[in-house]
Parts: C-alpha cells; sequence; structure tokens
C-alpha cells in the first residue's frame, strides 16, 4: 500500500517523533456507531458483513469519516481461521460467538486443514484492496489476527467462557495435543497476516485477549511462545512492518512481550503506566489504555482522565492513545469526539 499522508501512527510505533500522540479505538467500526448499525440492519448478520468485501470496506470506513482517528483497522474478526478451518460459526445475539464443531481430541487437530489465505480468506484480501483505492493513502490500516492462545480457547470451549475449563483440563490432560493445536495455529496466522501484509496492511496487531487467564509461567508457555513464533516469522519476511501486541492482563511479562521484537504492546487499563514506562518504555512503543468505561463518564471526566493517561508520555516515550479494551456498544458517538479532541488539544496546548 501506498505510504499515508498521516503517518503519525506508524511513526509513533516505530519510535520515531510525531507532532501529537496519535490515536484509534479498539472496536471502532461496531455497534456503538449508528451507522453500523443502520448498515447491519440492512444486510443482516455480522458474519455477512465480515465476508463481503464492499461491506467490510465500507464498515471499515464508517469511524474514519465520522472522527478524527489516525489508523484505519480492517472490519473482520479474529476467529474468521477458525471458520475458514471448518468449525462452523455463528454469532448467537447475546450470547456472542459459538462453534459447531469443538476442538477435544488428538484426532480432531490431526484433522485440521492447512489453510491457504488466497482462497481460504480470499474475502479479506479483496477487503484490503478495496481499501487501498477507497482509503486514499490517507491514513493507515492495521491487519490483525487473533493469538493463537486465544483463538485456540474459542476452538476448544467452542464459545465465549468464564471458567475456561475445557481448554485449561485440555492443557493439564494432555498438553501435547493442545500444543499441536497452537502449532497449527500458529501457522495459519503467521500465512494469513502475511497475506494482509502483501493485500496492502501497513500494521498488523495480534489480539490476545485470553492471555491473562493463565499462570506467569502458563502464559510464557501456552501464549507468548507462539506470538513470538508469529512476530519473527512477520519480522523475518516484512522487518519495516510494525507487528502490535495486546495481551489483556499482561502487564507481568512487559520484558518478555518486548524481547519478541514486536514495535509495540497494547495494555490495558489495569496495567500501570509509570511501571510499563520504566519496564520497556526505551524499547517499544506502548499503547493504550483508558478503561472504555470512562466514556460513560461527563465530558469533565473523559478529558481529565485523557489528560491523565498523556501526562505519562510527555518525556518523549512513544506512544499511540487507545482504550484498554474495545468501545462498548452503548457508548454516545459525541463522547467518542470529546474523547478525541481532548486529545488533540492537549498537544496544541503543549507545542
Ligand atoms: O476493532 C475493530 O473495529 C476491528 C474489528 C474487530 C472485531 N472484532 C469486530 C467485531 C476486531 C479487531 C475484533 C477482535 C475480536 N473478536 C476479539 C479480540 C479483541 C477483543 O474484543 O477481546 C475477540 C475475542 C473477538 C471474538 C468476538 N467477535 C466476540 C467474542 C464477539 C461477540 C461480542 C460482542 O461484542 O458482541 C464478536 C463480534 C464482533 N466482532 C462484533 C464486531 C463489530 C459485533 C458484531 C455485531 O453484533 O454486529
Amino acid at each position: 500500500m501506498n505510504k499515508p499522508l498521516n503517518d503519525r501512527f506508524l511513526r509513533a510505533l516505530q519510535c520515531q517523533p510525531v507532532d501529537r500522540t496519535p490515536v484509534w479505538i479498539m472496536r471502532q467500526a461496531g455497534r456503538y456507531m449508528p451507522e453500523y448499525r443502520d448498515i447491519r440492519a440492512k444486510h443482516g448478520d455480522f458474519l455477512t458483513l465480515c465476508k463481503t468485501p464492499e461491506l467490510a470496506c465500507e464498515i471499515t470506513l464508517l469511524p474514519i469519516k465520522r472522527f478524527k482517528l489516525d489508523a484505519a483497522i480492517l472490519f473482520s474478526d479474529i476467529l474468521m481461521i477458525p471458520d475458514a478451518l471448518g468449525l462452523g460459526l455463528k454469532f448467537v445475539a447475546e450470547e456472542g460467538p459459538k462453534f459447531h464443531k469443538v476442538i477435544n481430541s488428538a484426532a480432531d487437530v490431526a484433522a485440521l486443514p492447512e489453510l491457504d489465505p488466497e482462497t481460504d480468506l480470499a474475502y479479506v484480501g479483496k477487503a484490503i484492496k478495496l481499501l487501498q483505492h477507497e482509503l486514499a493513502a490517507k491514513v493507515p490500516l492495521i491487519g490483525f489476527a487473533g493469538s493463537p492462545w486465544t483463538v485456540a480457547t474459542y476452538m476448544v470451549e467452542g464459545q465465549t467462557s468464564k471458567q475456561f475449563n475445557k481448554i485449561k483440563g485440555l492443557m493439564y490432560a494432555d498438553s501435547t495435543t493442545l500444543h499441536k493445536l497452537l502449532s497449527h495455529l500458529t501457522r495459519q496466522t503467521i500465512n494469513a497476516l502475511l497475506a494482509q501484509i502483501a493485500a496492502g496492511v501497513h500494521a498488523v496487531m495480534l489480539f490476545d485477549t485470553w492471555g491473562g487467564i493463565l499462570s506467569e509461567d502458563l502464559y510464557k508457555e501456552f501464549s507468548l511462545h507462539y506470538m513470538a513464533r508469529v512476530v519473527a516469522a512477520i519480522k523475518a519476511a516484512y522487518p519495516q512492518i510494525p507487528v502490535i501486541l495486546f495481551s489483556k492482563n499482561g502487564g507481568k511479562c512487559l520484558l518478555e512481550l518486548a524481547a519478541t521484537g514486536c514495535n509495540a504492546i497494547g495494555l490495558d487499563w489495569t496495567a500501570n503506566l509509570s511501571t510499563a514506562k520504566a519496564t520497556v518504555g526505551n524499547k517499544v512503543c506502548l499503547q493504550g489504555n483508558m478503561d472504555p468505561a470512562v466514556l460513560y463518564g461527563s465530558p469533565e471526566r473523559i478529558v481529565s482522565e485523557v489528560q491523565k493517561i498523556l501526562a505519562h508520555f510527555t518525556d518523549g516515550v512513544a506512544h499511540v492513545f487507545n482504550l484498554g479494551h474495545g468501545i462498548p456498544p452503548d457508548i454516545k458517538p459525541e463522547h467518542v469526539d470529546i474523547m478525541l479532541d481532548a486529545i488533540i488539544d492537549y498537544h496544541t496546548v503543549k507545542l
């Protein structure tokens, strides 16, 4: 893809100086936007939107047109890989994702196919190519995948879980099978991300939503290790493409995350920014970390919470502003404007 006109997001990821802190929002194209709800109501379910390149492209652009954001993120989902692996994904209203088939044995893992992203995930590449044209290189486009561990939790549990007893059961009863599943997913993830980069994304991010449910040792063995393999493969093929790792509740292993060779670490709101800066602030860019619930607060409170985060980065440590997790569906879009204006105004005052 062409070099974007607004490159402050890419510069921050490379720890280069920027004119102001770049910002984007996890789940920025989602149900809190009336424009998204309209498209969803007209065209049916979420998976249809993901698998129709024209719609995925249009939805990716919605928040870019509506808000002062510094990056677009492809409209898709981390569960498209297990869907392509044949598990039969559907989204049930109020309940979230469900798989028709679940993985619970060595035979299930051995039967998983190797994906060819050019055919099995062709709609992703097509959406990126459309965006290349439609974004007209205004802001960078982020590609993404789930971490192998996080995607495996959905494949083994069959749905979103609270206790994660099935995957933890597999971990303790037959760790060899779980490692085989994670290796398989690691290969599919690498190939899918390489295809996204070849199609034109400017940066990639791994979402490790459930790494934080593991103890430190198990996190390193079952989550971090496989993310490190993904980073190494991306960097070997495309050294200039920035890689962001987001492990929710991953504050314990910042040094190890930075040692993977990633460019940036996403932090949730429970991370202590002073500690994170002191631990890895001279090695990687930090992304985050406002509690999404702040956006339920008053305009004054939103502004003061934004300022509290930005005050940590006046010394030039590389930072991309984001929420600590996805934006909830019932946030008022005007509150997003207040947050974004507070970020922009903060820098205007400083300059
Ligand atoms: O950030 C973006 O705007 C890009 C698109 C994106 C979506 N999901 C769209 C989506 C991204 C990057 C994701 C990542 C994702 N998907 C994660 C990791 C990040 C996280 O949120 O923890 C996970 C765990 C998933 C799996 C998933 N997809 C769940 C559990 C759900 C249901 C929960 C919910 O919010 O309803 C989804 C659905 C989903 N993915 C929606 C969107 C816009 C809502 C779809 C709808 O109902 O219209």
